[in-house]
């Protein structure tokens, strides 16, 4: 099952969700979201809500392949999902991964962050965790979805400024939690509890259609993109710039380009501009 690496399980008291019956704790790994991957293709149907969290991790994995610096201090951590959902749906697993994350903060610390779409977590305009989603879906048995969640809560910001950013390709600034805050006590294993708890509320919604604008809603008040003008880029090449209009009902970003035209954009990194740059 690739779970041969050293793990204790952990018990959380979450026995009244549908995810989260096994976490298995790692110290040291590769990356929590390789073995996630592994653990779902090997299509146990009892592996839905698996989490796997560890300490610490050697290879972390950032969205574009990029980098992503794992070291002690910070909430790693990929979870399982096995429900069944149509792929009309899957960029909401996005949408509800980011709330999550800000609400679960917010819930333990108090500290607000925001959502730089599609699923950046900020504060003060830097990153302080980051949601990476790997899917395989073509209606068969073996269909999973990983929902890949990095928090930076207390760590030394050297250390992950170093690895991160010079392996972005459009740098943001990396920060922390307790850097950018005045909490400096936050336990990762309360935030992930709470964060587990979050994340199963938000998959039970998304089952149901008549809860997808109240979603929406939810996110739109979280982002930091509305009304914004920005640059997009795709692989390194800028792409489109305009202003950000509303973001739809299916998670995508209404642009209004320089021309006038809108557009509706579901990937991309993006830039905000300051509203006097040419
Ligand atoms: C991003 O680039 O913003 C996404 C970062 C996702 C990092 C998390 S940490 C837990 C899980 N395991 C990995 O190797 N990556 C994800």
């Amino acid at each position: 099952m690739g779970m041969d690496e050293p793990y204790r399980k952990i018990d959380l008291s979450l026995e009244n969700l549908v995810i989260a019956k096994r976490i298995y704790h790692y110290k040291k790994i590769n990356s929590t979201q390789q073995l996630a991957i592994s653990l779902a293709k090997s299509n146990i149907d009892h592996e839905h809500g698996t989490v796997i969290v560890a300490d610490e991790q050697m290879e972390g994995i950032g969205r574009a392949k990029k980098k992503w610096a794992s070291p002690i201090g910070g909430l790693w951590m990929s979870l399982i999902i096995k429900q069944k959902i149509e792929i009309a749906k899957i960029n909401l697993i996005s949408v509800i991964s980011a709330i999550s994350v800000c609400e679960a903060i917010y819930k333990i610390s108090h500290v607000k962050s925001y959502i730089k779409w599609p699923n950046d977590i900020i504060i003060n305009e830097k990153k302080i965790a980051g949601i990476l989603i790997d899917t395989n879906i073509n209606n068969s048995k073996n269909d999973y979805i990983i929902i890949g969640i990095g928090i930076n809560i207390n760590i030394d910001i050297s250390k992950i400024n170093l690895s991160v950013e010079s392996n972005n390709i459009l740098p943001i600034r990396v920060t922390s939690i307790t850097n950018e805050s005045k909490v400096k006590n936050i336990n990762r294993f309360t935030l992930m509890k709470q964060l587990l708890r979050k994340l199963d509320f938000y998959l039970s919604l998304i089952q149901n259609d008549k809860y997808h604008n109240k979603i929406i809603e939810i996110y739109k008040k979280l982002s930091n993109l509305l009304g914004k003008r920005i640059v997009i880029y795709h692989e390194g090449l800028k792409k489109n710039s305009g202003i950000v209009k509303d973001i739809e009902n299916g998670g995508g970003l209404i642009l209004e380009r320089e021309d006038k035209v809108e557009e509706i954009i579901y990937s991309g990194e993006i830039t905000i501009r300051e509203q006097n740059n040419k």
